[in-house]
């Protein structure tokens, strides 16, 4: 646990965040998808009821963005090709606080009007079910972040020479017109044009750039399926570099000068540690990698943006290593919950524990012992990670380290070379997909032929500090002989 990274946590409010239910998000949510009528107002999550839509599943998304630093203003052209899931006489898409000013389905204006954070779309002909339909949205205005429950700020995050833009949980909404729950992903295009001596570092590989008029456009291309929460469009003052690894992975690293000296050893070793870590997670998940190191105090915490991870400042090597893990865990297996965000956080957080123990480090059951010594009073044992409860302890230490230690757990109950397989599995099977928490604990059993239940139940759902049978000394077993 290094609190530099983790600043949302540490400035998380006492208060327990209460999010207003839009019940008739939940509602329209939940009901059976019905062959034709408006698609719902929310995803069914009820962490973020208005977060996603119903009716449509998006595949791409083409953002075509334009900003000025200086003025911090920002004008859009998102194209969005979608496939109905019923004859949709009018859907939504998220999008917070910009003016749109145009939108059209399939070539013909639509009707649209705002409510909240929706944008709500009535097209002239309703596309078919089943059907690609495709909605251009035009729109400008001054980006702002959301604050989330926890207090952090989450989106569009000004800079002095740019923009942070880091979307986690509910952010995308303050930039681009999307259908904001994880359980919709898609692949991206995007065309950024900033002033001239600016960057604009997004996801996936670089198409090129071109300067004109004292501004410089860029474009990237993501071409595996992304949540929109991981995509990013940052702009500053970068120094770049390029390369490619030994496995043929694309690497592009935006780094802000003020951050370079920091920033360098560390940067150094993504090679190594994204080869590390496909020697136990299975094999890198995307094309193209790197890093985008800006200078954004008010931002406070990094994020996993899909191949291509935003540090806040000049990450530590245990960050790196945290992000990394993360383009398996979270990136390419998705969650369809925020409440399962303990597969996201602990396993990227448990990678840390590895990475220690295989490079000299405190081993991952040191790690596991000093927090397990830590008194039942303590924030560590504050909510289950399985169940944190709301979305203000989505990024809470019951969820980082509890998680992480669940996971250690798993690895005690069935040994490494069976926990390792259950990792691999996990990333080969629901790879540029979904997961949920019952389906790893179904994997981990079917893999281990062990009886789990007792151990998820214990470690990911029960609250409180779990007595110490769930905590057996440490014993030779004939698995540990055997390396991952
Ligand atoms: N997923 C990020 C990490 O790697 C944390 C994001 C926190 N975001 C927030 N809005 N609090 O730990
Ligand atoms: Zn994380």
């Amino acid at each position: 646990m290094r609190p530099t990274r983790r600043p949302p946590a540490r400035r998380r409010t006492a208060v327990l965040a209460t999010v207003p239910v839009a019940v008739a998000a939940l509602l329209g949510a939940t009901a059976p998808a019905a062959p034709c009528g408006p698609g719902a107002p929310g995803a069914g999550d009820p962490y973020f009821p208005l977060s996603g839509n119903g009716g449509y599943d998006v595949r791409h998304y083409d953002l075509t963005l334009r900003y000025e630093s200086a003025s911090r203003r920002l004008d859009g052209t998102a194209v969005l090709t979608a496939r109905a899931t019923r004859r949709l006489t009018r859907f939504d898409l998220d999008l917070t606080g910009l003016k749109v000013t145009r939108l059209t389905v399939d070539g013909a204006a639509a009707r649209f009007t705002r409510d909240g954070q929706e944008l709500v779309v009535t097209p002239s002909r309703a596309p078919a079910r089943g059907r690609l339909f495709r909605v251009a949205v035009t729109y400008h205005g001054t980006p702002k972040p959301v604050t989330d429950p926890d207090g952090s700020a989450d989106g569009w995050i000004p800079t002095d020479d740019g923009a942070f833009v880091a979307g986690e949980p509910q952010g995308a909404m303050t930039w681009f017109p999307a259908d904001g729950h994880p359980r919709d992903k898609a692949s991206y295009d995007f065309t950024i044009t900033v002033p001239r001596g600016l960057t604009a570092v997004a996801n996936g590989v670089p198409l090129g750039r071109r300067t004109a008029h004292g501004h410089t456009t860029f474009r990237w291309r993501e071409t595996r399926p992304m949540a929109a929460y991981l995509a990013t469009a940052t702009i500053g003052d970068f120094q770049v570099e390029r390369y490619t690894t030994r496995d043929g992975v694309r690497v592009y690293n935006a780094v802000d000068p003020r951050e370079a000296r920091a920033a360098a050893p560390v940067l150094k070793k993504l090679p190594s540690v994204l080869e590390w870590e496909s020697r136990l997670f299975g094999p890198y998940p995307f094309r193209a990698a790197g890093s985008i190191v800006d200078h954004a105090p008010d931002a406070g915490y990094a994020l996993e943006t899909q191949t291509r991870p935003l540090y806040d400042s000049a990450p530590d090597l245990a960050t790196l290593v945290h992000e990394s893990a993360h383009q398996w865990f979270g990136d390419s297996v998705s969650l369809t919950a925020w409440k399962d965000i303990w597969l996201n956080e602990g396993f990227a957080t448990y990678a840390e524990w590895l990475y220690s123990e295989q490079h000299g480090g405190p081993s991952a059951q040191r790690t596991f012992d000093s927090l397990y010594a830590r008194p039942a009073s303590d924030a560590l044992w504050a909510y289950p990670p399985g169940d944190p409860g709301g979305p203000g302890h989505l990024f809470g230490t019951p969820v980082y380290a509890r998680g992480a230690m669940a996971l250690h757990a798993l690895r005690r109950a069935v040994g490494d070379p069976e926990f390792f397989r259950v990792l691999r599995a996990w990333t080969a099977g629901h790879r540029d997909g979904h997961g949920t928490t019952a389906q790893f604990a179904r994997l981990a059993e079917q893999k281990s032929g062990k009886q789990l239940n007792g151990l998820f139940r214990t470690w990911l759902f029960t609250p409180g500090k779990p007595d110490s049978t769930a905590n057996p000394p440490l014993s030779p077993r004939p698995s540990a002989r055997v390396d991952p």
